[in-house]
Protein backbone atom coordinates (compact mmCIF):
# COMPACT_ATOMS: atom_id res chain seq x y z
CA UNK A 1 0.00 0.00 0.00
CA UNK A 2 1.54 3.64 -1.13
CA UNK A 3 -0.33 6.65 0.20
CA UNK A 4 0.64 9.96 -2.27
CA UNK A 5 -0.15 13.13 -0.78
CA UNK A 6 -0.24 16.03 -3.25
CA UNK A 7 1.93 18.99 -1.98
CA UNK A 8 2.60 21.13 -4.89
CA UNK A 9 -0.31 21.86 -7.42
CA UNK A 10 -1.57 24.45 -10.15
CA UNK A 11 -4.87 24.45 -7.87
CA UNK A 12 -5.67 23.71 -4.53
CA UNK A 13 -8.40 22.16 -1.77
CA UNK A 14 -10.24 24.38 0.32
CA UNK A 15 -8.08 23.45 3.32
CA UNK A 16 -7.31 27.19 4.80
CA UNK A 17 -3.73 28.00 4.31
CA UNK A 18 -2.68 26.05 1.10
CA UNK A 19 -1.18 27.57 -1.88
CA UNK A 20 -1.33 26.88 -5.74
CA UNK A 21 1.25 27.85 -7.92
CA UNK A 22 2.41 26.22 -11.25
CA UNK A 23 4.03 22.92 -10.53
CA UNK A 24 3.56 19.62 -9.07
CA UNK A 25 5.03 17.72 -6.15
CA UNK A 26 3.92 14.80 -4.57
CA UNK A 27 4.82 12.66 -1.26
CA UNK A 28 5.20 8.82 -1.58
CA UNK A 29 4.65 6.96 1.59
CA UNK A 30 5.56 3.32 1.50
CA UNK A 31 5.47 1.10 4.42
CA UNK A 32 9.58 2.25 5.22
CA UNK A 33 9.74 5.50 4.08
CA UNK A 34 8.68 8.59 2.75
CA UNK A 35 10.13 10.59 -0.19
CA UNK A 36 9.34 13.26 -3.08
CA UNK A 37 8.38 13.27 -6.24
CA UNK A 38 9.24 16.61 -7.36
CA UNK A 39 9.49 20.00 -5.03
CA UNK A 40 7.26 22.61 -7.17
CA UNK A 41 8.39 25.85 -8.52
CA UNK A 42 9.35 27.56 -5.19
CA UNK A 43 9.21 27.59 -1.31
CA UNK A 44 5.43 26.78 -1.74
CA UNK A 45 6.66 23.67 -1.30
CA UNK A 46 7.86 24.28 2.27
CA UNK A 47 5.11 26.07 3.30
CA UNK A 48 2.31 23.07 2.01
CA UNK A 49 4.60 20.37 3.42
CA UNK A 50 4.50 22.11 6.77
CA UNK A 51 0.96 22.44 6.89
CA UNK A 52 0.62 18.80 5.62
CA UNK A 53 2.49 17.53 9.17
CA UNK A 54 5.71 16.44 7.13
CA UNK A 55 8.68 16.48 9.36
CA UNK A 56 10.96 17.39 6.56
CA UNK A 57 14.14 16.58 8.25
CA UNK A 58 12.97 12.94 7.64
CA UNK A 59 12.91 12.99 3.89
CA UNK A 60 15.85 11.57 2.66
CA UNK A 61 15.05 10.82 -1.00
CA UNK A 62 13.51 13.16 -3.84
CA UNK A 63 12.90 12.28 -7.33
CA UNK A 64 12.80 14.88 -9.59
CA UNK A 65 11.05 13.67 -13.14
CA UNK A 66 12.64 16.56 -15.11
CA UNK A 67 15.12 19.32 -15.52
CA UNK A 68 11.75 22.08 -14.72
CA UNK A 69 11.65 24.70 -12.98
CA UNK A 70 8.24 23.82 -11.86
CA UNK A 71 9.21 20.86 -11.05
CA UNK A 72 13.09 21.07 -9.85
CA UNK A 73 12.92 24.52 -8.14
CA UNK A 74 11.66 23.70 -4.77
CA UNK A 75 14.60 21.60 -3.89
CA UNK A 76 16.76 24.23 -3.15
CA UNK A 77 14.28 25.39 -0.40
CA UNK A 78 14.18 21.52 1.26
CA UNK A 79 18.54 21.81 1.47
CA UNK A 80 17.59 24.03 4.82
CA UNK A 81 16.26 20.66 6.24
CA UNK A 82 17.74 17.76 5.08
CA UNK A 83 20.59 16.73 2.48
CA UNK A 84 18.24 14.18 0.47
CA UNK A 85 20.05 11.89 -2.44
CA UNK A 86 18.39 12.92 -6.19
CA UNK A 87 17.52 10.41 -8.50
CA UNK A 88 17.17 11.86 -12.17
CA UNK A 89 18.26 11.24 -15.26
CA UNK A 90 21.56 12.42 -16.62
CA UNK A 91 20.28 15.24 -18.90
CA UNK A 92 17.89 16.96 -15.84
CA UNK A 93 21.03 19.75 -16.13
CA UNK A 94 20.20 20.93 -19.69
CA UNK A 95 20.13 24.75 -19.80
CA UNK A 96 16.43 25.23 -21.44
CA UNK A 97 14.16 27.54 -22.74
CA UNK A 98 10.90 27.91 -23.33
CA UNK A 99 10.28 30.34 -26.85
CA UNK A 100 7.24 32.80 -25.95
CA UNK A 101 4.87 31.59 -28.91
CA UNK A 102 4.00 36.06 -29.50
CA UNK A 103 7.22 37.29 -29.51
CA UNK A 104 9.58 34.17 -30.25
CA UNK A 105 12.00 35.66 -27.13
CA UNK A 106 13.43 32.64 -24.76
CA UNK A 107 12.36 31.94 -20.91
CA UNK A 108 14.60 29.87 -19.12
CA UNK A 109 12.68 26.80 -17.37
CA UNK A 110 15.73 24.86 -16.22
CA UNK A 111 16.72 24.35 -12.81
CA UNK A 112 20.25 25.33 -10.96
CA UNK A 113 23.71 23.63 -11.99
CA UNK A 114 24.26 20.23 -10.96
CA UNK A 115 27.07 22.27 -8.14
CA UNK A 116 24.83 24.37 -6.89
CA UNK A 117 23.27 21.95 -5.20
CA UNK A 118 26.45 19.59 -4.69
CA UNK A 119 28.20 22.44 -2.76
CA UNK A 120 25.04 22.52 -0.53
CA UNK A 121 25.10 18.60 0.15
CA UNK A 122 22.83 17.11 -2.38
CA UNK A 123 24.12 13.60 -4.15
CA UNK A 124 22.42 12.78 -7.43
CA UNK A 125 22.48 8.92 -8.66
CA UNK A 126 21.77 9.87 -12.40
CA UNK A 127 20.64 6.92 -14.73
CA UNK A 128 18.51 6.70 -18.21
CA UNK A 129 17.76 3.43 -16.85
CA UNK A 130 15.15 2.25 -14.27
CA UNK A 131 15.89 2.66 -10.76
CA UNK A 132 14.59 1.32 -8.04
CA UNK A 133 14.05 4.34 -5.41
CA UNK A 134 12.65 2.29 -2.50
CA UNK A 135 10.85 -1.27 -2.17
CA UNK A 136 8.12 -1.84 -5.52
CA UNK A 137 8.91 2.26 -6.24
CA UNK A 138 11.16 2.57 -9.81
CA UNK A 139 12.18 5.31 -12.25
CA UNK A 140 10.57 4.25 -15.89
CA UNK A 141 14.15 5.61 -17.42
CA UNK A 142 14.20 6.87 -20.39
CA UNK A 143 11.01 7.13 -21.73
CA UNK A 144 11.11 5.54 -26.08
CA UNK A 145 8.58 7.30 -27.64
CA UNK A 146 6.83 4.57 -29.99
CA UNK A 147 3.07 6.59 -30.77
CA UNK A 148 2.93 8.12 -33.97
CA UNK A 149 0.49 11.02 -32.49
CA UNK A 150 2.29 12.31 -28.95
CA UNK A 151 4.94 14.68 -29.62
CA UNK A 152 7.30 16.57 -27.30
CA UNK A 153 6.53 20.32 -26.79
CA UNK A 154 7.81 22.05 -30.12
CA UNK A 155 8.42 25.29 -27.83
CA UNK A 156 11.21 23.61 -25.92
CA UNK A 157 15.03 24.54 -27.08
CA UNK A 158 18.18 23.94 -24.71
CA UNK A 159 21.45 25.10 -25.50
CA UNK A 160 23.87 22.48 -26.92
CA UNK A 161 27.66 24.02 -26.58
CA UNK A 162 26.11 27.26 -27.78
CA UNK A 163 23.63 26.31 -30.06
CA UNK A 164 20.04 26.11 -29.73
CA UNK A 165 18.50 22.94 -30.84
CA UNK A 166 15.00 21.39 -29.91
CA UNK A 167 14.76 20.08 -26.36
CA UNK A 168 12.71 16.39 -26.80
CA UNK A 169 13.15 16.37 -23.31
CA UNK A 170 15.12 13.16 -22.53
CA UNK A 171 15.33 12.99 -19.20
CA UNK A 172 11.28 13.43 -18.68
CA UNK A 173 10.79 10.51 -15.90
CA UNK A 174 7.66 8.81 -14.50
CA UNK A 175 7.68 7.16 -11.26
CA UNK A 176 6.02 3.40 -11.34
CA UNK A 177 4.68 1.82 -7.78
CA UNK A 178 4.15 -1.69 -8.42
CA UNK A 179 1.48 -2.47 -6.37
CA UNK A 180 -0.94 -5.64 -5.85
CA UNK A 181 -3.86 -3.80 -8.13
CA UNK A 182 -0.90 -3.52 -10.46
CA UNK A 183 1.14 -0.31 -12.06
CA UNK A 184 -0.20 3.06 -10.49
CA UNK A 185 1.75 5.62 -12.25
CA UNK A 186 2.74 9.13 -11.20
CA UNK A 187 3.76 11.24 -13.91
CA UNK A 188 5.61 14.41 -13.69
CA UNK A 189 4.80 16.50 -16.96
CA UNK A 190 5.11 13.63 -19.08
CA UNK A 191 6.26 15.34 -21.39
CA UNK A 192 7.12 12.32 -24.00
CA UNK A 193 3.40 11.41 -24.14
CA UNK A 194 1.46 9.78 -21.22
CA UNK A 195 0.40 6.77 -23.72
CA UNK A 196 4.03 5.93 -24.54
CA UNK A 197 5.21 5.97 -20.91
CA UNK A 198 2.03 3.62 -19.82
CA UNK A 199 2.44 1.02 -22.98
CA UNK A 200 6.68 1.20 -21.79
CA UNK A 201 5.76 0.15 -18.08
CA UNK A 202 3.20 -2.06 -19.06
CA UNK A 203 5.86 -3.76 -21.23
CA UNK A 204 8.98 -3.53 -18.71
CA UNK A 205 6.76 -4.88 -15.87
CA UNK A 206 4.66 -6.99 -17.78
CA UNK A 207 1.73 -5.97 -15.39
CA UNK A 208 -1.34 -4.00 -16.38
CA UNK A 209 -1.43 -0.22 -15.25
CA UNK A 210 -4.84 0.29 -13.33
CA UNK A 211 -4.04 4.13 -12.81
CA UNK A 212 -2.70 7.24 -12.91
CA UNK A 213 -2.29 10.89 -11.23
CA UNK A 214 0.03 14.02 -12.64
CA UNK A 215 0.75 16.14 -15.26
CA UNK A 216 0.21 14.86 -18.75
CA UNK A 217 1.31 17.98 -20.82
CA UNK A 218 -1.88 17.53 -22.51
CA UNK A 219 -2.64 21.32 -21.85
CA UNK A 220 -0.77 22.69 -24.32
CA UNK A 221 -1.08 19.67 -26.90
CA UNK A 222 -2.39 19.97 -30.30
CA UNK A 223 -6.58 18.99 -30.69
CA UNK A 224 -5.14 15.68 -32.49
CA UNK A 225 -2.89 14.55 -29.88
CA UNK A 226 -5.67 14.70 -27.32
CA UNK A 227 -7.77 13.35 -29.30
CA UNK A 228 -5.89 10.07 -29.92
CA UNK A 229 -4.79 10.00 -26.45
CA UNK A 230 -8.15 9.67 -25.36
CA UNK A 231 -9.21 6.82 -27.70
CA UNK A 232 -6.26 5.06 -26.41
CA UNK A 233 -7.37 5.26 -22.92
CA UNK A 234 -11.02 4.48 -23.54
CA UNK A 235 -9.36 1.01 -24.81
CA UNK A 236 -7.42 0.76 -21.76
CA UNK A 237 -9.74 0.35 -18.85
CA UNK A 238 -8.19 2.49 -16.29
CA UNK A 239 -9.71 2.63 -12.78
CA UNK A 240 -8.09 5.70 -11.52
CA UNK A 241 -7.42 8.84 -13.98
CA UNK A 242 -5.65 11.87 -12.18
CA UNK A 243 -4.70 14.78 -14.43
CA UNK A 244 -3.13 17.09 -12.45
CA UNK A 245 -0.62 20.18 -13.49
CA UNK A 246 0.02 20.92 -17.29
CA UNK A 247 -2.94 18.58 -17.95
CA UNK A 248 -4.84 22.26 -17.66
CA UNK A 249 -8.33 22.73 -16.51
CA UNK A 250 -10.51 22.45 -19.80
CA UNK A 251 -8.31 18.85 -20.97
CA UNK A 252 -9.32 17.89 -17.28
CA UNK A 253 -12.64 18.56 -17.55
CA UNK A 254 -13.16 16.72 -21.15
CA UNK A 255 -11.99 13.71 -19.25
CA UNK A 256 -14.58 14.02 -16.25
CA UNK A 257 -17.26 14.30 -19.09
CA UNK A 258 -15.37 11.00 -20.16
CA UNK A 259 -14.46 8.89 -17.81
CA UNK A 260 -16.70 10.22 -14.64
CA UNK A 261 -16.13 8.77 -11.59
CA UNK A 262 -12.89 7.09 -13.07
CA UNK A 263 -11.10 10.89 -12.40
CA UNK A 264 -10.16 11.94 -9.43
CA UNK A 265 -9.23 15.87 -9.03
CA UNK A 266 -5.79 16.39 -8.16
CA UNK A 267 -5.01 19.44 -6.17
CA UNK A 268 -2.93 20.44 -3.26
CA UNK A 269 -4.07 18.39 -0.01
CA UNK A 270 -5.59 15.62 -2.11
CA UNK A 271 -4.51 11.59 -0.67
CA UNK A 272 -4.82 8.77 -2.49
CA UNK A 273 -4.38 5.40 -1.44
CA UNK A 274 -2.97 2.59 -3.92
FE1 LIG B 1 5.41 20.95 -15.49
FE1 LIG C 1 7.87 20.20 -17.72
Amino acid sequence: MFRITTVVENTSASKPGFRAEHGLSVLVETEKEKFFFDTGQSDVFIHNARLLNIDLTKIKKVVLSHGHYDHGGGLKYLLDYTKPVVYAHPEVFRERYSKLSDTGKLRYIGIEKREFYEEKGVKFVLDDKPMEVSKNVYTTGFEEMVTDFEEVDKNFVYNKNGVYEKDDVPDDMSLILDTKRGLFIVFGCAHRGIINIIKQAEKTFNKRVFGFIGGTHLGPASDYQRKMVIEELKKMDLEIIGPSHCTGLKMTAELYCIFKDKVIFNNVGTVLEV
